[in-house]
């Protein structure tokens, strides 16, 4: 039976977690498995670590589901991928509703099927009233493509220069309103930032683990965050004991 408690106290647990959720390719092959066989144990993986998530009490989720460079995959996978979102929404909207999930999109909806984006919005509209977790899903998400959007965002709304602030723009990214992620976890232990919240990550902590994303748990979970507990967060300052022995 998995247990959820933690060791943390609670001013140590990050308020949003990052997910990469990569691996799901090289899981399958280890296997002698089609790619996309990969993928659908990589979603069987997310519902536990969305579960995971609520247990331990974190409050924002936000999870690399497809990027704007993923379109360059065969046809079968991209199709694929699409219709794991689909079915996740079909199948999966009714439960993430009743634990209290807010659903939220970040990325670009255009390029999906008008079938798609209506499931989408309306998920985003039934769940937009929970808040015992905010899942921000990235699909067909790009952390440039997401300033590129701002920017032109910023220039259409006649926002003057000097108007433009490090807090106005976060306002214009399709993350408004979500606090920056504290910790980013990537599975499969490439040492990237993969065009993934390049803006908000400023000041993130990184967590990289070589486990391919099917088999990252509840146990490795719980060791990323322990992990994170035991950071000394700076942001380019000094650490506050440093900066009360200087000013002694
Ligand atoms: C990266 O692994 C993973 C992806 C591009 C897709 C992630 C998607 C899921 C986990 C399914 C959940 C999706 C939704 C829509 C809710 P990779 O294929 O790059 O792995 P590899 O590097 O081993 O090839």
């Amino acid at each position: 039976m998995p247990t959820s408690s933690l060791n943390i106290p609670p001013e140590k647990l990050p308020r949003h977690v990052a997910m990469i959720m990569d691996g799901n390719g090289r899981w399958a092959l280890s296997r002698g498995l089609p790619r996309l066989a990969g993928h659908k144990a990589g979603t069987e993986n997310l519902r536990r670590v969305i579960r995971s998530t609520v247990e331990f009490g974190v409050k924002y989720l936000t999870i690399y589901a497809f990027s704007t460079e993923n379109w360059g995959r065969p046809l079968e996978e991209v199709r694929g991928l699409m219709s794991i979102l689909e079915d996740v929404l079909d199948k999966e909207l009714a439960e993430l509703h009743a634990e209290g999930v807010q659903l939220r999109h970040i990325g670009r909806l255009e390029r999906l099927s008008p079938k798609l984006q209506k499931k989408v919005l309306e998920a985003i509209e039934l769940t937009k009233n929970n808040d015992r977790l905010v899942l921000n899903v990235a699909f067909n998400y790009g952390g440039r493509d997401e300033i590129v959007h701002a920017i032109q965002k910023i220039i259409r709304d006649g926002i003057p220069a000097e108007q433009v602030t490090d807090e106005l723009v976060s306002q214009y990214l399709y993350t408004a309103g979500v606090p920056d992620p504290d910790l980013i976890i990537r599975t499969s232990g490439e040492l990237r930032v993969s065009n993934f919240l390049i803006w908000q990550a400023a000041y993130s902590e990184w967590y990289v683990t070589p486990t391919y994303w099917p088999d990252f748990d509840q146990e490795e979970y719980r060791r990323a965050l322990e992990a994170f507990a035991q950071r000394d967060r700076r942001f380019g300052k000094v650490s506050s004991k440093e900066f009360e022995a200087s000013n002694a």
